[in-house]
């Protein structure tokens, strides 16, 4: 996954070149561990934190260079400012924001590239297992870089110039290994599907088709997920007009992937989660302008982060029942595209006036959401979808948009948000909205003009999931091209995985 880097947690001694990381938090003076290391420098505390102008907020450094007979040679004393370890004894305080544990590990990751050590040792025994293993995904997140396809690797960005040619070897060194490992564990398993998400965003359209993207879940089933594939005959004879409709105008085959994850009871109703998949996205017959048209490659972000929440629910061995599935189409102009004007009938038998064919991931999502609740009947539906520019204009690239017909849901999908960094923005879901969808032809049509644009594309889709409990995630916004943050450098993001996978921790396990 991860070049040049490799993590251990451990009970031994570190050696005498490895650089040492400890953490205080703010105003704290050194604990544990940490505390002994420092006593041997002999320096005084108080006096360095001034003359250093350390108060131990969170993410400042002291870096101690110590005299050479030390044990060790090189000290950084890393803040923590009021960041705490998830204590039960803490329980004044909130509780811990995993990722602001994440971000920290990625700022960690930085500060540890631009020295010349390739050991490091952590130290940790101070802190809890869950905000370390955060802090080691948070490390290996930004350690990720898409750069498959350059056949030399850039010397010029200032963070990559020494890493790239050493190998960094951590050691984690804390109060109870099994713990801690059993943490890092199932962290890591998030990690992996966010990564599995942020490779297929970043693929190339040209690479990366519905068909190519169908045998990525295909790859699902060596990890133990059940994965069966929609070909178009298929599609076809359940009638699933709206997909195909946007498919027409490709010489690409579209194609519906169903992943399968049983970890749960077996009366346990399944979770269902399901993604649009526009491999590339040219607006078809109502073209996109030609500027920026290269970031529709990553209009598969909704299928992106189903794959990868799949792959995280199947490494960790999620306790629950999941489906997973994602309808994959590419929406092309052609002789034989589809039109605006045009009337399509979806597998639910409501008709659709194309009013815009650049509104096509609704048609996508209105197939799958209807064949996923009529076939499995889920307790709850969620879908992803890089749907509206709307949505960036209200919320910008911070907030993901939630829209959902049950409150309850939105109270857990929102908490889900703020612990795991990916964050959800409730928005309004009313029938006076349908009015801007009705259609003079047909049942419904496939835009709503120019007010709330992030809504009527919601009430569309909502007119698909037949009163299950249902949320629809915008993530246009948060899915790519989002500006470079502690634990992410590269365009696609993998939005989604981690939110929903501590949704799912928080409200369905145990
Ligand atoms: N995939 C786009 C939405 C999008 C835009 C995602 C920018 C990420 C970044 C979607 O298919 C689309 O084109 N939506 C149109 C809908 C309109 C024609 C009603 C839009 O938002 O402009
Ligand atoms: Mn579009
Ligand atoms: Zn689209």
């Amino acid at each position: 996954m991860t070049k040049n880097f490799t993590i251990k947690t451990t009970k031994a001694g570190f050696s005498k070149s490895a650089l040492l990381i400890g953490f205080v938090h703010k105003n704290v003076k050194p604990q544990g561990e940490i505390a002994k290391l420092f006593a041997q420098t002999g320096l005084n505390w108080k006096k360095l934190c001034d003359a250093g102008d350390f108060s131990g907020k969170t993410g400042q450094v002291l870096d101690i260079l110590t005299p050479p007979d030390l044990a060790v040679s090189r000290f950084l004393i890393v803040g923590l400012g009021n960041l705490h370890k998830s204590d039960a004894s803490e329980k004044t305080k909130k509780p811990a924001k995993l990722s602001d544990w994440a971000d920290l590990g990625g700022k960690l990751l930085t500060l540890i590239k631009n020295t010349s050590t390739t050991e490091i040792a952590i130290i940790a025994d101070e802190l809890a297992e869950d905000p370390m293993a955060s802090l080691v995904a948070g490390l290996h997140l930004r350690n990720y870089d898409f750069d498959k396809y350059k056949s030399q690797k850039d010397d010029d960005e200032e963070e990559e110039a020494k890493p790239a040619s050493k190998n960094l070897a951590i050691t984690l060194h804390a109060k109870n290994k099994t713990a801690l490992d059993k943490q890092i564990a199932t962290r890591m398993a998030t990690v992996e599907g966010t990564i599995l998400a942020r490779d297929l965003v970043n693929e190339p359209p040209n690479v990366l088709g519905p068909v190519e993207f169908a045998s990525y879940a295909s790859d699902l089933s060596s990890i133990g997920i059940d994965v069966e594939i929609l070909t178009p005959a298929k599609m076809k004879k359940l009638g699933m007009g709206a997909l195909l409709a946007v498919s027409q105008g490709s010489v690409r085959e579209p194609r519906m992937a169903i992943m399968r994850w049983n970890g749960g009871k077996k009366n346990q109703g399944p979770i269902a989660f399901v993604g649009k998949g526009v491999s590339f996205d040219s607006g078809g017959i109502s073209l996109k302008p030609g500027a920026g048209m290269q970031e529709m490659k990553g209009d598969m972000g909704g299928a992106a982060a189903v794959i990868g929440l799949m792959k995280t629910l199947a490494l960790r061995k999620a306790k629950v029942n999941v489906i997973g599935v994602i309808g994959l189409v590419e929406n092309m102009p052609d002789g034989n595209a589809y039109r605006p004007g045009d009337i399509v009938t979806a597998m639910s038998g409501t008709t659709i006036e194309i009013i815009n064919t650049d509104a096509e991931g609704r048609l996508v999502l209105a197939d799958t959401l209807w064949y996923t609740q009529d076939r499995f009947k889920p307790e709850l539906m969620i879908n992803l979808a890089t749907l509206t520019g709307a949505v960036m204009v209200a919320l910008g690239q911070e907030y993901a948009g939630m829209f959902t017909n049950d409150d309850e849901l939105a109270k857990n999908l929102h908490k889900a948000g703020e612990v795991s960094g990916e964050k959800l923005w409730h928005m309004p879901l009313a029938p006076a909205y349908d009015k801007l969808i009705k259609s003079r032809f047909a049942d419904i049509k496939n835009t709503g003009g120019r007010f709330a644009g992030a809504i009527t594309a919601a009430q569309f889709l909502q007119r698909f999931v037949n009163d299950v409990p249902w949320a629809h995630l915008d993530i246009a916004g948060t899915g790519f091209s989002t500006p470079s943050n502690d634990i992410n450098t590269s365009w696609a993001s993998g939005f989604g995985v981690a939110v929903l996978d501590e949704f799912i921790k928080n409200n369905y396990e145990d």
